[in-house]
């Protein structure tokens, strides 16, 4: 194919590296023959998926000729009671980097800026360069975001804020002061995204509470999702909630049917699987100990993490150490697009995959 077609690619997306999802346990089988793949590269509920969203799976009603509903109404209702907040405030999307997605091209484009941390998500980056729109990053402290610092970036072009908390890949969180005080800090006509995907496995005392701050300032979008705690990463369900106004303006632009009535049933019983969301949570926390205080025990310098994934360095080069896993059978993920070449991190699996990983590991140092 002739590349002059490429000579028109909106301005931003020439130089941008496409997301690099984990690899997946098809890929490797298929590559390395293995029998048996452990999987712990994209920071997935090693319980699997909340037994409550998949019995609906058996008794799913014949409408699936039907086109979802598309103002999701069950689901979002389920999510505004849970949230305690009303209907008005919430926007469903094909997971929350939609979401992150909408707030780009909803407030982005060129000539604008949007602003996050360094060693910040990468979806950040992918959905405000293809806006065509700069991303500024501001220098992490401790691996995390230094919001006291953010505003000292902000200026007349400044549109959109990101922030991941906790943060993927480093694991670091923001306390609700921090947020708040930015939040105070930042002009009511720049949009700030909070992101709080791994929001439910947060233990700390002082961690954001995001609804309080949402009667607070109408510039607020906090995204969730499903694919974390809730086991349903495959089924595509994220969301939002903002102001009436706000959720008003990205669903003008959000395509009609994006979450599909498979999706939206299986969240609506998911987001009250408490027995789900606990068992989860309890293995994370037993789990992180056990994990952290072993790669510690081999000599690895492990960032410390409120989230369900570990990042940590030692004295290799993580690609290699990725690639000698995956011929071991073990997926975890290499962090180079973070500008993290010499760190790993692996998702907090289950007692017999981190095992699995541990022992591989062990073998390679
Ligand atoms: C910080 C963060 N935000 C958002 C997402 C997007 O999740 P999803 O689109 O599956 O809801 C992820 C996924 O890994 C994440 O790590």
């Amino acid at each position: 194919m002739s590349p002059d077609i490429l000579k028109n690619l909106n301005s931003g997306i020439g130089d941008l590296r496409p997301y690099e999802p984990g690899r997946s346990i098809d890929e490797v089988v298929a590559e390395f023959g293995h029998h048996e793949v452990v999987k712990l590269a994209s920071n997935e509920n090693p319980l699997g998926a909340s037994p409550k969203a998949l019995s609906i799976l058996t008794e799913l009603e014949n409408d699936l000729h039907l086109y979802p509903d598309g103002n999701g109404t069950k689901l979002k209702k389920e999510i505004a009671d849970h949230e305690n907040v009303a209907f008005d405030n919430i926007i469903i999307g094909n997971g929350s980097n939609e979401i992150l997605e909408l707030a780009a091209r909803a407030f982005l484009s060129p000539n604008t800026s949007a602003i996050a941390s360094k060693h910040a998500f990468a979806v950040y980056k992918i959905v405000t360069k293809s806006s065509g729109a700069s991303l500024t990053e501001v220098p992490s402290c401790n691996w995390g975001h230094d919001l006291k610092s953010f505003d000292d970036y902000l200026d007349s072009g400044t549109r959109v804020i990101f922030i991941a908390n906790p943060n993927n890949p480093t694991g670091t969180y923001n306390t609700h002061e921090e947020v708040h005080s930015l939040l105070k800090k930042v002009p009511s006509s720049v949009l700030v995204v909070l992101d709080c995907a791994y929001f439910e496995y947060v233990t700390k005392d002082d961690y954001v509470r995001p609804i309080d701050l949402l009667n607070k300032f109408d510039n607020l979008l906090i995204t969730k999702t499903f694919s974390k705690i809730h086991g349903l990463a495959s089924i595509r369900v994220g969301y939002g909630v903002a102001n009436p106004s706000l959720v008003e303006a990205l669903n003008r632009i959000r395509q009609p049917f994006n979450v599909n009535t498979i999706a939206q049933a299986m969240a609506c019983k998911a987001i009250n699987d408490h027995e789900h969301i606990r068992k989860s949570m309890e293995l994370n926390s037993q789990q992180y100990e056990f994990l952290f205080d072993q790669l510690s025990t081999l000599g690895l310098d492990c960032i410390p993490s409120v989230g369900n994934f570990i990042t940590f360095k030692g004295n290799f080069v993580g690609k290699e150490i990725f690639d000698s896993l995956m011929k071991k059978g073990v997926i975890v993920r290499c962090v180079d697009l973070y500008d993290m070449k010499d760190y790993i991190r692996v998702t907090i699996g289950t007692e017999a995959e981190n095992l699995k990983f541990l022992r591989a590991l062990e073998d390679l140092l």
